[in-house]
């Protein structure tokens, strides 16, 4: 699991504050929910990875319980409880603290922090477009451009077509999108024999390799209409249609996506897709649902890499010292001023040399300092030092 020093905290908020102002932006209401779930809710079809992962136990009580992997289940369980009462479509966010017991890898922890924003109750492609352009809008402003990351889009109802017209029947299709899921983490070969286990013949394997190569979207309305609306909303440059993008979470049934680094250097950075059944499969009515996971450990990867190691570290505040226990009064009494005045002030706990000082002041991320002296004192008055442009302004001691 994780630990966050400060200088990872940095970081943290720096993401989350993108995550929370681009939700809020868009119009998503936030919500929030236990990290711990029934493992039932949680608990998934054969064949999906996260099922694998899912943390879970025994608590005194003999319940079974898990930490969540995700937080798309939570939700469908939240708006089934009170389907009757609320009004559609919804438009929630959160970031959610997960845990998967998966190999660690680059980009891949045990815990992770997900931003999570979804759409339920609203049929129309504009969900998608809301949805995907919250999170490019969340990207910018955390500093990164299109140039920096691509977000892939496909449809799960566009492939199940072509495999249909390819002879192999709907019923089989979950399987497949499992096993095609699995493109470029294994070898084809591999591939191919998954599907042949799921029952598909050496003609329709042959064919679903050709179908992976589709680079025509021409015929799939749904995503003509994402690129459409993408265009009007200002993120047309940020989507690219890529029929390999299946998704490993079988309750996908339309347009799925997933974004990713352009240097293809990472992991993908955030997913989501629409899903018409989660609702119905935990015990609620019917409801059309599209929304996306952001997870924090890639995007902030990324980030190191592409403004630096400090770029998150912003200078700001004011550090107040004193060079004797003689002064110690009056920065006491100074720094009270300046807290009430609204200033984010870190007072120096004991007397330091002046020196010593100004370097912790600077290396502490202090925008301003105050040193204050004996002569200070007598005069009345304090010099509070801009430590970048080392211009100097008079502050009264009263
Ligand atoms: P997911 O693709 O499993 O989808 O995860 C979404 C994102 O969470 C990933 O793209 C990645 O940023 C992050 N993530 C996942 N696992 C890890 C990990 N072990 N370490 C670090 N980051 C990770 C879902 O979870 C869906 N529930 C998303 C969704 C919401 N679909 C509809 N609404």
């Amino acid at each position: 699991m994780r630990d966050f020093y400060p200088e990872d905290m940095v970081w943290r908020n720096r993401v989350f504050d993108a995550f929370r102002a681009a939700g809020a932006a868009a119009g998503f209401e936030p919500y929030d929910a236990c990290v711990v779930e029934s493992y039932e809710l949680l608990a998934r079809k054969a064949g999906e990875e996260v099922g694998e992962q899912i943390y879970h136990f025994l608590d005194k009580s003999d319940r079974h319980l898990a930490l969540r992997a995700e937080m798309t289940p939570t939700l469908a369980r939240m708006v089934a409880q009170r389907q009757k009462e609320l009004s559609f479509p919804l438009k929630w966010t959160t970031i959610a603290q997960c845990f998967r017991y998966e190999r660690m890898t680059k980009g891949r922890k045990r815990e992770h922090y997900q931003w999570n924003v979804d759409i339920i109750g609203e049929e129309s492609i504009l969900a998608e477009a809301e949805v995907i352009g919250a999170a490019v809008d969340a990207l910018r402003r955390m500093g990164l451009s299109t140039c920096d990351f691509k977000v892939h889009v496909s449809s799960r109802r566009f492939l199940g077509e072509l495999l249909a017209s390819s002879g192999i029947p709907a019923d089989r299709h979950a399987q497949v999108f499992l096993a095609l899921d699995k493109r470029g983490k294994m070898p084809d070969a591999e591939i191919a024999a998954m599907l042949k286990d799921g029952g598909l013949s050496d003609g329709e394997v042959e064919a679903t390799f050709r179908i992976m190569e589709t680079k025509d979207f021409a015929g799939c309305a749904e995503l003509v209409e994402l690129f459409s609306l993408a265009e009007l909303a200002g993120f047309a440059d940020a989507l690219q249609f890529d029929i390999s993008v299946i998704r490993g979470l079988s309750y996908y049934t339309g347009i799925v996506f997933e974004c990713f680094d352009t240097a293809g250097e990472f992991r993908a950075i955030f997913g989501g897709g629409r899903y018409d059944n989660l609702l119905t499969t935990i015990g609620g009515e019917p409801a059309t649902a599209v929304g996306l996971g952001f997870g924090d450990v890639v995007v902030t990867e990324l980030l190191k890499t592409r403004l630096g190691e400090d770029a998150a570290r912003v200078k700001k505040g004011i550090a107040v010292g004193f060079m004797f226990p003689e002064q110690r009064d009056a920065a006491v009494k100074l720094a009270a001023q300046l807290r009430a005045a609204g200033e984010c002030v870190n007072l120096s706990l004991r007397a330091q040399k002046p020196k010593k000082f100004f370097s912790h002041a600077d290396q502490g991320g202090a925008a301003k300092a105050v040193f204050i002296g004996p002569d200070d004192v007598e005069k009345g008055v304090a010099r509070m030092k801009n430590l970048e442009t080392r211009i100097e302004d008079e502050l009264c001691l009263s």
